[in-house]
């Protein structure tokens, strides 16, 4: 029985994880409720995922699942919590979430130091042609060092322009301090002056962003308002030196357009961790050598994948017990 505080009374709450999770999260998990998970490397297939949420108290769901209206409806008047493994939250409505009376969460924190660290790794790979000179030692193509032998970009004391100021964004700026490198920004929000002072960070327009950087960093949210923010006109206000890092989300960049400019050396170079209809990839974008492109690797390290398992498990069971959150994406639903 489901009591007015949203407390599982009298057995165990079912609940639905869409994806196996590190070990310790799994145990807390199976040790106060009963746990259905998908087992295998890809997302349930809709049907199967409508058909597993039905009757379920909660959920703990992945980036590649759709939390809609119709998900929300499958699984009928006991869901009380869907606790999203990840920092992003466009795949959830959150919307449809409160008007249904349930709690959202997300993951936020444990995951912005090693975001940081892989957009640094994609900037300096893309910038100093880390994959193709990999790729070139392992064919069977003769090298030889010389004065002008696959030639980068300098990365130390450049412009970095960081699009989205959050978290995420500020962890890839504290490491542009030990590169030298001046900062800009933009956000909806102004940074106090002494964030700003210590990261040596102004924040600017997005054109006079995209104008002066050497190095753009995406670093916002997906939304109607920031799908293919950096489409083709945009690009073109970039230098033609300059180099574009996402590991945000691929629909804020213009997939075709980006392939375009590459090929057309109207860009340097580009670090990708994220794809406009991941897992495909842009083919044009695959044939650019000067692509770096990985499988979504931002927050994939032990640490962290077992940081966001521990957080999204204490989200679900926070609800489940009628306790607060630690990160709920509607607290609203929360108030009595
Ligand atoms: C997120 O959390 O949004 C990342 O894309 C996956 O960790």
């Amino acid at each position: 029985m489901v009591s007015r505080s949203g407390r599982d009374e009298g057995e165990r709450p079912t609940v639905l994880v869409t994806r196996r999770l590190p070990a310790p999260a799994m145990a807390r998990l199976a040790a106060r409720c009963t746990v259905d998970v998908h087992e295998g490397e890809s997302p349930l297939p809709r049907k199967a995922l409508l058909a597993r949420i039905a009757g379920r108290s909660g959920a703990i769901t992945l980036l590649t699942d759709r939390v809609d209206e119709e998900l929300l409806r499958a699984a009928g008047p006991r869901l009380r919590v869907i606790a999203n493994y990840a920092v992003g939250f466009d795949n959830v409505d959150v919307a449809a979430c409160t008007t249904r009376g349930v709690v959202a969460s997300n993951t936020p924190e444990v995951l912005s130091e090693a975001t940081a660290d892989l957009a640094f790794a994609l900037l300096l790979a893309a910038a100093r042609r880390v994959a193709e000179g990999d790729r070139l030692v392992r064919s069977d193509r003769p090298w030889v060092w010389g004065p002008e032998f696959m030639l980068g970009g300098e990365v130390h004391g450049k412009t970095l322009g960081l699009v989205g100021f959050g978290r995420i964004g500020q962890a890839v700026a504290r490491r542009a301090v030990g590169f030298g490198m001046p900062v800009l920004y933009t956000d909806v929000q102004a940074q106090p002056p002494a964030v700003e002072r210590a990261l040596g960070a102004r924040r600017v327009a997005l054109r006079a962003l995209l104008e002066g950087s050497d190095f753009v960093s995406l670093h916002t949210n997906l939304t109607d308002a920031t799908r293919h923010l950096i489409d083709a006109e945009r690009l073109g206000w970039m230098r033609p030196t300059a180099v574009l890092v996402n590991t945000a989300r691929g629909p804020i960049v213009d997939e075709a357009a980006l392939a375009r400019a590459l090929r057309a050396g109207r860009l340097r170079a580009a670090g990708l961790d994220v794809y406009e209809r991941e897992p495909q990839v842009d083919p044009e974008l695959l044939r650019c050598p000067q692509a770096v492109l990985l499988p979504h690797l931002g927050s994939a390290t032990d640490e962290t994948r077992q940081a966001m398992a521990d957080l999204a498990v204490d989200n679900l069971l926070a609800v489940l017990d009628g306790r607060r959150p630690p990160t709920p994406l509607n607290p609203e639903v929360l108030e009595p």
